[in-house]
């Protein structure tokens, strides 16, 4: 069996910066709430009619991954696309990123499993060059939340949380069985489904229904804020140990993590349960919101260019997001 490992990282963000101020006209919420609640400063939101979209970002992401791992883009075997924030309906933007980047005809799929979506696509990644079938893959990471937001009171609850951009990463086929993705967890649990998802437009529930009702906004995200927060807390907690615990690792062992930046306070509830320093936690969710599937990749870009992901570190990447689902991934530098 081979291993995988990370061998190119990217990542783009909007130029549009969105403060808390800026929000704060908009809704009926304020700097200090926000930064309290949730560490957030400031997120990305894409300027209307910039024709920007998560496809459109995710390329960009995927062209700098490229040029990062130092391969050609027709080395590239496959496509993994992870977003809830797709470009259309159907199909999914994997195809898209196939157009967009003239690759030649290979496989696109797309991920969807919203904040956990990376770690998820990172693990069938690394499933399809652990077996030999490929050797090069593009992961991508993409979200653009900011044009399906409830931008008003009704909607503080959420909006103030999300930020748009994306991240790509190039997962390589390697023969150093030291180093690499170590291994990946998934986990689901549907019956909290609801507890955090945008019900329509669904097959259940089109466009017609909606229209009949102006009272329906299902199509808005909702959060049971509260509930996602308690099971978060346990479930990053449970799913870095399991993690740690299947590589013959403790705590200790950890250099770096990088967790889906979903709310400052979770990463530092998380920070203190395994007792690790400031400088072994990255957050960036001051700067860019919760991004979904593209936070721990935007995270991971970032703590690598700034030198604090270094050669024989272990990285932990950990995910908890709607679904619920939840996973972890532990990785050897
Ligand atoms: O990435 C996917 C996973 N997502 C998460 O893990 C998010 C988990 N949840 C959270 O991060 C937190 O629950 C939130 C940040 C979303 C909310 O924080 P909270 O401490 O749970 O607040 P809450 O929803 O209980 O609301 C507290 C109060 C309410 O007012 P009353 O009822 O106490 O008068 C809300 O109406 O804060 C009010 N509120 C706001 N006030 C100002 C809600 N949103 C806002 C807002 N600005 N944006």
């Amino acid at each position: 069996m081979y291993r995988s490992r990370i061998s190119g990282l990217g990542h783009f963000v909007p130029e549009n910066i969105v403060t808390n101020d800026e929000l704060s006209k908009l809704m009926d919420t304020n700097d200090e709430w926000i930064q309290e609640r949730t560490g957030i400063k400031e997120r990305r939101w894409i300027k209307k009619g910039s024709g920007e979209t998560s496809a459109t970002m995710g390329a960009k992401a995927a062209k700098i991954a490229i040029e990062k791992a130092g391969i050609d883009k027709d080395e590239i075997d496959f496509i993994i696309f992870a977003t809830l924030s797709p470009d259309m309906y159907f199909p999914g933007c994997g195809v898209q990123i196939q157009d967009m980047l003239d690759l030649p005809t290979i496989g696109a799929l797309d991920v969807r499993n919203q904040c956990s979506g990376f770690v998820y696509a990172l693990s069938v990644a690394d499933q399809f060059i652990k077996t030999g079938m490929y050797k090069n893959i593009l992961v991508i990471g993409s979200e653009f939340h900011s044009g399906a937001l409830d931008i008003s009171d009704r909607g503080r609850g959420v909006s103030v949380i999300f930020g748009d951009g994306a991240g790509a990463a190039i997962l390589t086929r390697s023969n150093d069985d030291k180093r690499g993705i170590l291994s990946t967890h998934l986990h689901s649990e549907g019956k909290h489904a609801k507890e955090l998802a945008v019900e329509a437009p669904s097959i259940a529930h089109w466009v017609p229904e909606i229209l009949s009702n102006p009272d329906d906004l299902s199509y808005y995200p909702y959060m049971n804020g509260t509930f996602v927060f308690k099971n978060a807390v346990v479930r990053f907690s449970e799913v870095i140990m399991e993690g740690l615990i299947a590589n013959g690792l403790t705590p200790e062992d950890i250099n770096i993590l990088v967790p889906h930046q979903a709310n400052l306070r979770i990463s530092q509830f998380v920070q203190k349960k395994f007792k690790l320093r400031d400088d072994q936690v990255y957050n960036n969710i001051q700067k860019y919101g919760n991004t979904t599937a593209a936070s721990i990749v935007i995270a991971l870009t970032e703590a690598h260019e700034e030198g604090k992901v270094k050669e024989g570190d272990l990285v932990v990447l950990a995910a908890f997001g709607s679904g619920f689902t939840w996973g972890s991934a532990i990785i050897r530098w």
